[in-house]
């Protein structure tokens, strides 16, 4: 392997372009090495943007270019056999989220990344938003006490068009779900981050707000964690005129609140205030966003795995237990019943 990681984007689309954008800015870590998309005019676009070569097939890139990392950013069903297919290259993955959109699907790029000693990490960024790993911190280091409760609200908003924008978009079989699956994941895994193993989960779906999708728009769920911790989750798409991630964690000492990705409370019985304080004027590059940057770390903290040979900050693990706990909320809101994670 290269000192510099030579990176393929597999997917040119909305997300395939941050990626491309990111791995170009990554400096001596890695390199943009190739673009591939089943859709010529927009992945030769994408590629010809970055002077980079540009495939239609994922296997004609493998076998003709000099590759380390793929990135897959494509429809979330089309996931594991892009991750698959990549690992079997001898390819080390970068994921998008969710990992797939059914158990089977995860664990089959569990056994192949298993089989080939390779790394793959699925992306969820917020994660390493300075303010989700602040709080992640305090909580390790006891100064919320003992954690009672978390309640995170993914309240976006998708126009119509935004639907129309992609034949995948709202589909049960590729999109694999709504405003949860596909949105609220991010502030899902970051509940699931601060408050451990969930064990059961009661939910209610909605399609109210939109037309012609087959998924929900609204979904409210309860979460019980191993530790006896309460969970609260609002994922919506039908929240006009969309408003950020906001994620409360609060305990027997303490409380942090992370808004508008930055920390918009915080009190303790034992720790002090500084660092949340520091925390809040943290500075994002012009151009970029905090969720940008918190992309780029979760690259660099891959690559780094990849290079050092130990496990990436987010694993399949993590992956798969983001989307066991999405299906669950589908299963109990159809169901009308608790589903039980431990079956
Ligand atoms: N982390 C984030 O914040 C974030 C944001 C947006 C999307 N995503 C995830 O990224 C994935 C892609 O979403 P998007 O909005 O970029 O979708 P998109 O529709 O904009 O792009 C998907 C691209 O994949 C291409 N494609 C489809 N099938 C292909 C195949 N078999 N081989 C090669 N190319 C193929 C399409 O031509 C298209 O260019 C989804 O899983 C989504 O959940 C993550």
């Amino acid at each position: 392997m290269t000192e510099t990681l030579r990176i393929a984007i597999v997917g040119a689309g909305v997300i395939g372009a941050v990626h491309a954008r990111l791995v170009a800015a990554l400096g001596d870590a890695g390199a943009l090495a190739a673009i591939i998309d089943l859709d010529e005019v927009r992945g030769r676009a994408l590629a010809e943007q970055y002077g980079v070569p540009f495939h239609t097939s994922a296997a004609e890139a493998y076998r003709t270019e000099e590759l380390d990392l793929a990135a897959v950013c494509l429809p979330s069903a089309f996931h594991a056999d892009a991750v698959v297919e990549a690992l079997e290259a001898g390819l080390d993955v970068i994921v998008e989220k969710p990992i797939d959109v059914t158990l089977d699907a995860a664990d089959r790029i569990r056994a192949a990344e298993q089989a080939s000693g390779r790394t793959v990490s699925v992306i969820s960024q917020r994660r390493f938003q300075p303010v989700a790993s602040f709080i992640r911190r305090s909580i390790d280091a006891g100064a919320l006490g003992r954690v009672t409760s978390g309640v995170v609200e993914s309240a976006f908003f998708r126009p119509q068009e935004y639907y129309e924008s992609g034949d995948w978009r709202g589909t049960a079989a590729i999109d694999g779900g709504g405003a949860l699956m596909n949105q609220g994941i991010h502030a899902l895994d970051l509940l699931l981050w601060m408050l451990g193993t969930p064990v059961s989960v009661s939910a209610k779906t909605g399609r109210l707000a939109h037309e012609g999708i087959e998924v929900e728009d609204v979904a409210g769920a309860t979460i019980e964690f191993e530790s006896g911790a309460i969970g609260l989750l609002l994922a919506s798409t039908a929240a006009y005129p969309g408003l950020p991630v906001r994620l409360a964690v609060h305990g027997s000492e303490g409380t942090a609140v992370m808004e508008n990705d930055g920390l918009s409370f915080f009190a303790s019985a034992t720790a002090d205030q500084p660092e949340a304080d520091a925390l809040i004027e943290h500075d994002v590059p012009e151009g970029w966003s905090d969720v940008d940057m918190a992309h780029r770390r979760q690259y660099l903290d891959v690559i780094e795995a990849i290079r050092g040979g130990s496990r990436p900050a987010i694993t399949t693990d993590d992956g798969r237990r983001a989307l066991q706990v999405v299906l669950a909320v589908y299963e109990s809101a159809r169901t009308g019943r608790p589903v039980d994670l431990h079956e």
